[in-house]
């Protein structure tokens, strides 16, 4: 369909359009009947990789979750918008083992002043379209203070008595560190702003979701069905990243995506991929949690099939962001690894597409729940199911828009060259007269903290490379999707 689609719209913009032709040109796609484009790519900044925050150590992996501040979102007398970003690293400087790394936010500063225009900047003058500034950190804690840890998990305290009843301020059986390290060990992935500062925050370990208080300190866990937990044959929880378990999640494939329906207070969460009792890494599941009670044990409301792309190889593009468009539709960030910090410099697929749950079968509540009765086994979805409408949507890592910025794809390997790893997305509205349904969609990169002059707990680290914190921001055109973007940012 997309293919079709973009094939007419090539051909005609090759009837059309005298050269050079005006750029970035739109590409659209159908889904449920209704009409998403992708106006193209408008802005590029970044965050250096040798940059430092309050605590003296490197500030990176911002884009594992980005979301725009509640209040901050403006458009400037000149033409320019401005806001605050809250951005999310998941557990710090771990190319060689995970570290003590305290879970915490940042607060970026933005100028974003959108460029349309077909000629190429350079890389320098690229960068004056989305102007970034570090605010400050908030670290995050357990509910008597304790730091949080970015430490494998290797042991597992015990739930508080009284988990599972109506009392949101006891947890389940927690990912710890060690017995002797009782920290909780966070690897955050995801995050939701609410309009009273307190936000929810998705993780890889659990996979779990928490709600922190705005000054970061822990208040509830949202602990997943036990088809998600990461169980032993034995039906014990092993929380471990180091190997998959033999039902649940599989081993760094927790919830990576995490959104809210702001008009409903239904927060939605996705795993990274399929899991391992649904041997198909493609077939993975959005779950539905009713919020709009914080004071109770939030309940689960809908459980959905997402089928994730798989390349002509067979190789499946997980899933690493989600984000609500208007009631049962979403973007998510579907990608390969390739890219400037990654595995190579020959990109294939940095995609964000939509889907629509509108069709699909809620399996929430049913034996798909339970660790013994898989959803895909051997890769085929079970009868009576219906997954997710699927629709390839925007290429971050199209050449010509990147050209347009002084990026690129393919050799050479130097900070050019689009990053790898792409987890973060907020939409912001445009405010154009005459364009009711146009947004800036923000897309974050995770650079892994990979510095030459690097600084993790104190210690200077030299990583071999230097991977600067991209940020880039397209132009869509999403209909339906204002009422939520308007409740989101508070506007
Ligand atoms: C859901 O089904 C209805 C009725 O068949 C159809 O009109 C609509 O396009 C479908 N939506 C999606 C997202 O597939
Ligand atoms: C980062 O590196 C650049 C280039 O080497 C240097 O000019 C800058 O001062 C460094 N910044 C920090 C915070 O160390
Ligand atoms: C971070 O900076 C913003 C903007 O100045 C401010 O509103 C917020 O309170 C600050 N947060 C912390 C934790 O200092
Ligand atoms: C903080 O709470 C955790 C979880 O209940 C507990 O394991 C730890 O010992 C507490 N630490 C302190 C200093 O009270
Ligand atoms: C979890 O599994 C790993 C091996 O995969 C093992 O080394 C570790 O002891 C297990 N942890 C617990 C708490 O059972």
């Amino acid at each position: 369909m997309l293919s079709l689609l973009l094939l007419g719209l090539l051909a005609q913009s090759a009837r059309s359009s005298p050269a050079p032709r005006a750029a970035p040109s739109p590409v659209s796609v159908s889904l449920g009947g209704v009409t998403y484009i992708n106006q193209g790519l408008v802005a590029f900044g970044l965050i250096p990789s040798n940059a430092t925050e309050s605590t003296g150590d490197t500030l990176g992996g911002l884009g594992s979750a980005v979301a725009v501040k509640p209040g901050t979102w403006r458009m400037q007398a000149d033409g320019t918008y401005a806001g605050t970003l809250v951005v999310q690293p998941d557990r710090g400087f771990n190319v060689l083992t995970t570290i003590d790394y305290q879970a915490r936010r940042h607060e970026l500063s933005f100028v974003l002043s959108p460029y349309t225009g077909s000629a190429a900047l350079s890389f320098a003058d690229a960068q004056k379209t989305l102007k970034l500034t570090y605010l400050n950190t908030t670290l995050l804690s357990e509910r008597n203070g304790t730091k949080t840890s970015g430490l494998d998990p290797q042991a597992i305290r015990a739930a508080d008595p009284g988990f599972g009843a109506a009392d949101p301020t006891a947890d389940p059986q927690m990912p710890i560190a060690s017995l002797n390290e009782p920290h909780l060990s966070v690897d955050a992935e995801g995050i939701v702003i609410n309009a009273d500062g307190t936000y929810w925050l998705s993780d890889e370990y659990g996979p779990y979701i928490y709600r922190f208080s705005a000054a970061g300190q822990l208040l509830q866990t949202i602990q997943p069905p036990e088809a998600i937990l990461p169980l032993s044959k034995k039906g014990k929880l092993n929380f471990t990243s180091e190997d998959d378990p033999d039902t649940g999640r599989g081993a760094n494939q927790g919830f990576e995506g995490l959104t809210l329906d702001p008009l409903t207070n239904t927060l939605y969460a996705i795993l990274q991929s399929g899991t391992i009792q649904d041997g198909a890494a493609q077939f993975t599941r959005l779950l539905a949690y009713d919020v709009s009670q914080l004071d109770v044990a939030v309940p689960l409301i809908g459980e959905w099939v997402v089928p994730l792309p798989v390349s002509s190889g067979g190789k499946v593009r997980s899933t690493s962001e989600l984000h609500f468009v208007s009631p049962g539709v979403f973007l998510t960030l579907a990608r390969d690894g390739n890219g400037h910090g990654g595995s190579g410099t020959d990109v294939k697929y940095k995609h964000v597409d939509l889907f629509s749950i509108a069709n699909a079968t809620s399996i929430a509540h049913t034996d798909f729940d339970s660790a013994a009765t898989p959803v895909a086994p051997k890769a085929k979805l079970a009868k009576g199911v219906t997954a997710a409408a699927y629709a390839s949507f925007l290429d971050i890592a199209d050449p010509a828009g990147l050209a347009r910025f002084g990026l690129h794809t393919g050799d050479p390997d130097d900070r050019t060259l689009i990053n790898a790893k792409w987890e973060g997305l907020a939409l912001a509205p445009a405010g154009v007269p005459g364009a009711p349904d146009d947004y800036f969609l923000f897309v974050a990169s995770d650079n892994d903290f990979i510095s030459t002059q690097g600084v993790s707990l104190g210690v200077p680290f030299d990583a071999g490379e230097d991977v600067d914190s991209q940020f880039l921001v397209f132009r869509v055109t999403l209909p339906g999707a204002a009422a939520g973007v308007k409740a989101a940012l508070g506007l």
